[in-house]
């Protein structure tokens, strides 16, 4: 059986690491391609992880680059499609909700080859986010349906889907996926690849990041904070008022570490913004940030894959956002919805406290074996 996965940003590169591994797992029964789009190309925000996570190089780099939506996944909609019309695979797999999901998606689908969709089911419910526009349709034109969560399941119970493999509850490892009732499109509950990510690589990153001596950081003695999200990023009174919550933090005695995403950057040099006292850095490389993660106080972030992380962490998330899609971080009060009032993302940072120890959705750390004992069976 032959397998392609499509991937193209930093996120992805994360959860192809435990996909890939499964796979390699199962190279008797399937040759696995990967196709990266080029959405990310800086060293920092895709080389990094190929080079740290071992993962192997892509079979096909597809250049796209940036541009605005319908630029840059029009361009891998075209430049995807001839790769699959030569590479004639059995299965196409995506992952989360970027414009690299859904042009691989779709082009897959229109060629009638199956797809499967890793972290399917996320809903934010606000149809303005480019990555709920981009998760719905790829739901809805996949055959294999990948759920983190039970919550996720139960989104797209909810948008009709009837398919679910063990009443969506997390697939038994021992099992013949085959045995039980299904029909496709197919959702099963695999538990999260970003956790099963993070046991792969967290002994790995205490052994070789240096990180903390190399910022001169003490554990629990700093805030964590990313911003990327468009929704913050392009709108410079929220941006405005984002960092002015930061620098109040870093004045109040708590230093602050900002690895910035380029899209951030960029928008602080269009608008003159400068957050001060704010300790400002290059995109670190995922080892470096799970370290950087397990030892902050409290995280601030509207990034989807790290307020999971500060979870897996049990480290307090203050997330810059007025919804998750993450919701049973919230449910479990570890996660602090405070959108962009400065006021407010002070006061919850400061004030952050642990939350309840015995919620656990995300899973055993094997979605990835899951998903592959699931495309071989199925
Ligand atoms: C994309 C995803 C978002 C995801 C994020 C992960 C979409 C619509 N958005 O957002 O869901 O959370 O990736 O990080 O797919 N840039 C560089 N160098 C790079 C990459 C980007 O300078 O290597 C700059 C460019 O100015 C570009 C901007 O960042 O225009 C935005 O990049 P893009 O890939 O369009 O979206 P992200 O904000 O990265
Ligand atoms: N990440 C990283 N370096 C950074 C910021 C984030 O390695 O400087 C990792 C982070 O640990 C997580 C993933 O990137 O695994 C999250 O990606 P991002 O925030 O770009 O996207 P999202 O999850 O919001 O789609």
């Amino acid at each position: 059986m032959k397998v392609v996965s499509i991937v193209g940003a930093r996120p992805q590169f994360i959860k192809l690491a435990p996909i890939c591994r499964a796979m390699e797992r199962a190279k008797d029964a399937i040759l696995h391609l990967i196709v990266h789009t080029g959405q990310h190309y800086d060293y920092e925000m895709s080389q990094v992880f190929f080079d740290e996570l071992g993962l192997k190089a892509p079979d096909y780099h597809l250049g796209v680059g940036s541009g605005t939506h319908g630029y840059q996944t029009g361009e891998m909609l075209k430049r995807i499609e001839e790769v699959l019309v030569r590479e004639k695979p059995d299965l196409v797999m995506v992952y989360g909700d970027t414009n690299t999901t859904l042009a691989g998606a779709l082009a897959s689908s229109k060629l009638h080859i199956p797809v499967a969709h890793v972290e399917a089911g996320l809903r934010s419910f606000n149809r303005k986010m480019p990555e709920e526009i981009n998760r719905v349709l790829t739901d809805h034109v996949s055959d294999f349906l990948f759920c983190p969560t039970q919550n996720a399941v139960e989104n797209l119970r909810r948008e009709g889907f009837t398919g679910i493999l063990n009443g969506g509850k997390l697939l038994p490892l021992d099992c013949n996926p085959s045995d039980f009732p299904h029909h496709s499109p197919l959702v099963v509950n695999t538990g999260d690849v970003m956790y099963d990510a993070l046991l792969l690589y967290a002994e790995l990153a205490e052994k070789r990041a240096r990180i903390l001596e190399k910022l001169d950081l003490k554990p629990k003695a700093y805030a964590l904070a990313t911003i990327h999200r468009a929704e913050n990023t392009d709108n410079p009174e929220r941006l405005g008022a984002i960092l002015e919550g930061l620098e109040r933090i870093a004045r109040e005695g708590l230093p602050v570490l900002l690895p910035l995403h380029p899209r951030t950057q960029k928008r602080l040099r269009e608008t003159g913004l400068h957050p001060k006292d704010v300790r400002v850095l290059e995109p670190v490389s995922y080892l470096d940030m799970l370290i950087l993660e397990k030892n902050a106080r409290v995280i601030l972030t509207d990034s989807g894959g790290v307020q999971k992380e500060a979870f897996f962490f049990q480290v307090p998330c203050v997330t810059l956002r007025e919804e998750t899609e993450w919701v049973e971080t919230v449910e479990a009060g570890w996660n602090t919805l405070v959108g962009c009032d400065a006021e407010r993302i002070v006061q919850v940072a400061l004030e952050a406290r642990e939350g309840e120890e015995s919620i656990w959705p995300y899973g055993d750390g094997r979605a990835g074996e899951r998903v592959v004992l699931t495309i071989i069976y199925l």
